[in-house]
């Protein structure tokens, strides 16, 4: 029987502050790939998921938010590792929320096992959930779990 040739899905992964640092930041919380390595570890994994992914890093904020605005013209769904603005930024939360484009938030480190303020996340209610604490796997799970989303059996 011929494979099943499906309808590729695009996905927009979003990487917040300081993710530019991985490899270097707090090694031992973060892990010692780079930004880059998870970059082509995603872009990997997509293609076995006849899914392409477009990736964009941004220290700022309103950068972050203007990227969810813009997105709903050309993703299906939205990989997202706010960084510090998970537990600070109503601005991202009210962006997805607004788009409703199908959002899954991912994490290096376990933010439940670090300081307090970390445990909460202004993203995680508007996300479809969240994944934390597998390191780059984080992203790579995610990732799968989005595409299932979109694409049920
Ligand atoms: C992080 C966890 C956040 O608390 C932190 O501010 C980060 C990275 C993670 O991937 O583990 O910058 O989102």
């Amino acid at each position: 029987m011929a494979d099943e040739v499906l309808p590729y899905l695009s996905v927009l992964v979003l990487h917040g502050p300081n993710l530019n640092l991985l490899g270097g930041r707090e090694p031992d919380i973060y892990g010692a790939l780079t930004l880059e390595d998870i970059n082509s570890l995603l872009k990997s994994e997509a293609g076995k998921l006849q899914t392409k992914v477009s990736t964009l890093q941004s220290n700022h904020e309103g950068v972050l938010v203007d990227a969810i605005h813009q997105a709903v013209a050309d993703y299906q769904g939205i990989l997202i590792n706010p960084g510090a603005y998970t537990h600070t930024s109503i601005a991202i939360r009210d962006a997805i929320a607004a788009v409703k484009v199908p959002t899954v938030e991912v994490h290096l480190s376990n933010i439940y096992g670090r300081e307090t303020f970390r445990h909460h996340s202004y993203i995680a209610p508007v996300a479809l959930g969240q994944i934390s604490g597998f390191g780059a796997e984080s992203y790579r799970l995610g990732l799968q779990a989005l595409v299932r989303y979109l694409r049920p059996d």
